[in-house]
Formats: structure tokens, sequence, C-alpha cells
């Protein structure tokens, strides 16, 4: 059958040229919100055979997406430049050499890429690699209506989860649950703690949940505390107005938490690691607050402490996510959908720290 190749004018046909003007966020230049500029752009093309184009339905809001858009991350690029790490969408192009999936597959994308030929890359852990990049860093990402994926990266969306779901959780869970499930090995029962409010923290207390396992969380938001009360979290500390570490020690009776997920920093990592019971583990894949952090390294060595850091995770960990997602009927928590247009919003709430869940794009125009 006729699959088309990487001639641009082959997959012509499967987008209708009539019914859309092709539109996305491109940044011209580094800088604020007003960057974000929601304009058309030329026809998408099939960049290699094993490459598939992914009509968007819905992509998500990463921090790394603010970094680029501000210039704080300087992966080489050319601009116009279309950022985002996350997205949703069907197949509506198939390079000659993919065979995992075909026209009309509605797909979720496994935001990592690499050299594709280290050790690491040959192995499936392209986040390890020396040229790992996430999409929108290097290449164009998710802000789009359209976009040329390499096929490999494409996986069916669970069973269940809509596209804005489906688009809600790649780069964010598949780090989560590196870290949680595959690093800190927490197990059914164990305590954790959980700092801060926003997207990792919520896949915290999303996975964390289905474990039954005793969740405390700590933020700087009184809303926030509440709603994650509601879907599972035992207590809530306010860390504006509390020491979360000596609140802690007092809910556990002086032991402390098994694990601890702080992807804050700042000043909230000294007393993550005090709020630790012996043997405890922390993670980290991030430091909104402040990357150079303090610590007591004797906190670390008396007290047997395993310190855990990710950048993104591995395919096979986002197979075992999409089990996840599949089998326990549970789904990506998500905190508001604006329209494709109105990225600058969706930028503007995640930077005043106000979003409890993930900030959802939809491609509806
Ligand atoms: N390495 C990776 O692969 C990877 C993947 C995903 C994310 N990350 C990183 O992990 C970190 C968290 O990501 P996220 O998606 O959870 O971000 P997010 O949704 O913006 O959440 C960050 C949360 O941190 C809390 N916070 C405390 N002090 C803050 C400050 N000074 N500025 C902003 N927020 C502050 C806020 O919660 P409260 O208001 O509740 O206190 C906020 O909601 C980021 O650094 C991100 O780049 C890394
Ligand atoms: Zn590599």
């Amino acid at each position: 059958m006729g699959l088309p190749s990487t001639q641009p004018d082959d997959h012509v046909n499967a987008i209708d040229r009539l019914s859309i003007r092709l539109k996305a966020i491109q940044i011209h230049s580094p800088g604020g919100v007003d960057k974000l500029c929601f304009e058309e752009t030329g026809d998408p093309v099939l960049e290699s055979p094993g490459d598939v184009i992914v009509k968007l339905r819905a992509a998500a809001i990463n921090r790394v997406d603010i970094a680029i858009r501000s210039g704080q991350n300087s992966a080489p690029r050319s601009f116009p430049h279309i950022i985002g790490s996350d997205g949703a969408g069907t197949i509506v192009a198939v390079g000659r050499t993919v065979t995992h999936v075909k026209l009309g597959d509605n797909v979720c994308l496994y935001p990592v890429t690499g050299c594709g030929q280290c050790d690491f890359c040959s192995s499936e852990q392209e986040h390890m690699c020396a040229a790992r990049s996430v999409f929108g860093e290097r290449k164009h990402g998710t802000y789009a209506v359209y976009m040329s994926v390499p096929g490999k990266n494409c996986f069916a969306i669970p069973a269940g989860l809509s596209f804005e779901e489906a688009a809600a959780f790649p780069l964010v869970y598949v780090t989560l649950w590196r870290l949680l499930i595959t690093q800190a090995e927490l197990r059914p029962g164990e305590s954790l703690l959980i700092v801060g409010g926003g997207g990792i923290a919520t896949a915290a207390l999303l996975v964390a949940a289905s474990l039954a396992t005793p969740i405390i969380i700590a933020s700087g938001n009184a809303e926030k505390l509440a709603k994650a009360k509601m879907l599972g979290a035992e207590h809530g500390i306010n860390y504006r107005h509390t020491d979360f570490a000596k609140e802690v020690r007092s809910l556990t009776g002086k032991r402390g938490v098994d694990v601890v997920v702080d992807c804050v920093g700042g000043e909230s990592w000294s007393k993550s690691l005090a709020s630790l019971a012996r043997g405890g583990r922390l993670v980290t894949c991030g430091a909104v607050a402040g990357a150079a952090a303090a610590t007591d390294l004797r906190r670390i060595f008396w007290n047997n402490l395993k310190v855990f850091g990710a950048a993104a995770g591995t395919r096979e960990e986002f197979r075992q996510l999409l089990n996840f997602f599949a089998v326990s009927g549970a789904k990506p928590i998500i905190d508001r959908i604006y329209p494709l247009h109105d990225a600058a919003k969706a930028h503007q709430r995640m930077e005043k720290g106000e979003s409890f869940g993930k900030i959802v794009l939809r491609m509806d125009e």
C-alpha cells in the first residue's frame, strides 16, 4: 500500500489544505510572553522516512517551555521556533519505514530524542544521551496544529484518556514515574512528602495515592492544599506559615517520611532533607525556587539517605506509565485548558505558580 515517502508532496492529500490555515505559536526571539506569536506556518514536512506527521489536538505547558521562550535555555535553534514538549493528536502522514503506527492512529508523544547512536540511545535511554533534547528545545515542538515527529516517539493513547489528558502527562509524569517508582522504589504503605503544588507535585499525588501511600503535601497556597486533600493527601502544610520539616516530624511521631519529592529547591531543600526518616529517599528533577540550595551533608551520611535525580525517563518507563493509566483508570490532573492562541495566558499562570496540575492548550481553531 502506498505509504507516503519523504517527498513533501506525498502527504499533501492527508492534510486538507482547503480546510486549514496552518497555525502555531512561534517565537522569533527570546523574551516575555509577548514573544508567543500565534501565526501561520509552512506546511509540515516528513523530515525522514522514520517520521510521521501528527495533527495535534492538544499540547501542555512545561517549565522548560518558559525557559526556552525567555532565553534561559540556550539549546541551539533557529527562529522562528515552535516550543512545546507535550502533545497528543492523530497521525495524518506516515514515513515509509514506520511500521508500528498508521494513518488515523490517535497518539501521545514520548517527548525525548537523542543522537540515535550512543550506548544510551541504543538501549532506549535517550534521556541520558549527551545530545538529549525534548520536543521544542532544538527542534520544533507541539504548540502547533501539525508536527513532524519520529514515528518511534508515538504511542497509542491509553483507553479512556482524552486528547487533553493524553497531552498533559508525558514529560512531567514520565519524570515523576522514574523518580518515584524506578529510583525511590516507593512501596505501598510507605509515607511520602510532596513539596509544591504544580505539575510534578500533582503527578506524585496521583501515582502515590494509587499505592495507598500516606501523603503529606507542603504548598504555599491554601486552595491547592484543599484540592490535594480531596485527591488523597492526608495532611497539608502551608510552608509560608509553618516550617514544614518540623510539622512533618510532629505528624510522623518524630520519625520522618520514607520519601520526599522536592522539585522546588531553594529554601525547601534543607527542610526536605530534614523531613526524611533514616534510610529515606529524596528525589528531585527541578529547582523553581533556586538551584544553589544548602545541604547539610551530615544528614545524608548519618541518616543513610539516598538522593535521586532525573531528567525525563526511559521509553520503558513511558510504557509503564501508559499501562498505569490504562489499568488504573487514573487521569492526569489538569489545572486549566486554554485555546492554543492563549498560550501567553497559560505561561503567565505557570510563571506565577498558580496552577494545580497541568496547563493544557487545545487546538480547536
Ligand atoms: N528534569 C526533567 O525532566 C523535568 C521534567 C518536568 C519538570 N521538571 C522541573 O521540575 C520543576 C517543577 O516542574 P512543575 O512542572 O511541577 O512546575 P510547576 O507546575 O510550575 O510547579 C512548581 C511549583 O513550585 C512551587 N513553588 C515554590 N516556590 C516557587 C517559586 N519561587 N516559583 C515558582 N513556583 C514555586 C509552586 O507550588 P506552590 O504554590 O504550591 O507552593 C509551583 O506550583 C521545574 O523546575 C521543572 O523544570 C524537570
Ligand atoms: Zn545518544
